[in-house]
């Protein structure tokens, strides 16, 4: 039988290890949907050369830190094909297609690539910074993806995506998919800072593979709210970083927390140190799960999700050329 499951596609660049921000924003929804859906994690290679063109000798073992950190969160490399964008060429065909009837300014308008430009002070954009967008949308329709789950900031690349797949359909014929966005619970972690968000390159991250010391050692860190100096001053939650994650990561206790805070019976110390065994509780699992896997078989489980998505590309680029009349001579 025809498998009727609809179908997930998203991923990440493999930039080094992923944080707290990353679970909460989209990893952990893509842990839960594996079981109703059929789902593709991209691991974009040829992404990250956009702004890393320079420093292609981390891809490999970026691309190893990804996949298991991946396989700790909980994908399951049974319900879930984690492959290598770079190794599945027909993508790149894709997007040249694509770029045949998409103009420059719709690509200069969108918001993230301007964000990113001004993050890594990008005078001037290379051809395929600008353009990653219109790759991503090819990542996405050449497994005839029916849902992305995504952090807030892709949102501008699911629309990209939509307006560019429904323009195809109309100049060819109708063979490819609308995606829709699914935004994770926490759209924006803070970082243990209180600025921004939780980011790498921000210094203000608790990684998945962080061991327990380390987590209690960042949280003791902390911002908190810095009107309260002696533990029984009053406290403001609503400026606090650590009561923010407590919003996310202990919702039972949160109610109980804010009075405490606001009437001065707990001080930060002890806040602090409850947050630090909320957040072990939650890694410790992946603790375990990562324990089960080594270099080798995590290579392994990215050939074989490469060879099964590799297949699902032909069988669309096969549509596609039929579709734009390219298929000459019955290649
Ligand atoms: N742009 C995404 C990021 O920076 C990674 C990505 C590449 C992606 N292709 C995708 C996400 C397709 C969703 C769907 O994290």
């Amino acid at each position: 039988m025809v498998n009727s499951k609809k179908r997930i596609l998203t991923g990440d660049r493999p930039t080094g290890a992923l944080h707290l921000g990353h679970y909460v924003g989209s990893l952990a929804n893509r842990v839960k949907l594996q079981n109703d859906y059929e789902s593709y994690i991209i691991i974009a290679d040829v992404q990250a050369l956009t702004t890393h063109w320079d420093k292609d000798d981390h891809l490999r073992n970026d691309i190893m830190q990804i996949t298991e950190d991946y396989l700790a969160a909980g994908l399951n490399p049974e319900l879930s094909t984690i492959f290598i964008q770079s190794m599945i060429p027909e993508i790149h065909e894709l997007t040249m297609y694509y770029a045949m009837f998409t103009m420059v300014n719709v690509l200069r308008h969108n918001p993230t690539v301007k964000t990113e430009a001004a993050q890594h002070g990008f005078k001037e954009m290379s051809y395929g910074f600008l353009g990653y967008p219109l790759s991503q949308v090819a990542d996405i329709s050449i497994f005839k993806a029916n849902l992305v789950p995504v952090g807030e900031d892709q949102l501008p690349h699911i629309e990209l995506a939509r307006r560019v797949i429904r323009r195809f359909n109309e100049l060819y014929k109708p063979v490819l998919i609308e995606p829709e966005a699914l935004v994770g619970e926490v759209p924006r972690l803070v970082g243990l800072d209180g600025k921004s968000k939780m980011s790498k390159s921000l210094g203000n991250a608790i990684y998945l593979c962080d061991d327990a010391r380390t987590v209690q050692d960042k949280v003791k860190n902390a911002v908190t709210d810095p009107a309260r100096i002696h533990k029984n001053d009053p406290g403001h939650p609503e400026v606090c970083t650590v009561y923010e994650y407590h919003s996310v990561f202990n919702r039972p206790e949160l109610e109980e927390i804010e009075s405490n805070c606001r009437q001065g019976k707990i001080g930060c110390v002890e806040c602090k140190k409850n947050l630090a065994v909320k957040l072990n509780n939650l890694l410790e699992p992946m603790r375990e799960r990562r324990q089960q896997y080594n270099q080798a078989a995590i290579k392994d489980i990215l050939m074989e999700g490469t060879r099964k998505a590799h297949a699902a590309a032909l069988d669309t680029m096969a549509e596609v050329r039929e579709a734009m009349a390219i298929n000459y001579f019955d290649r």
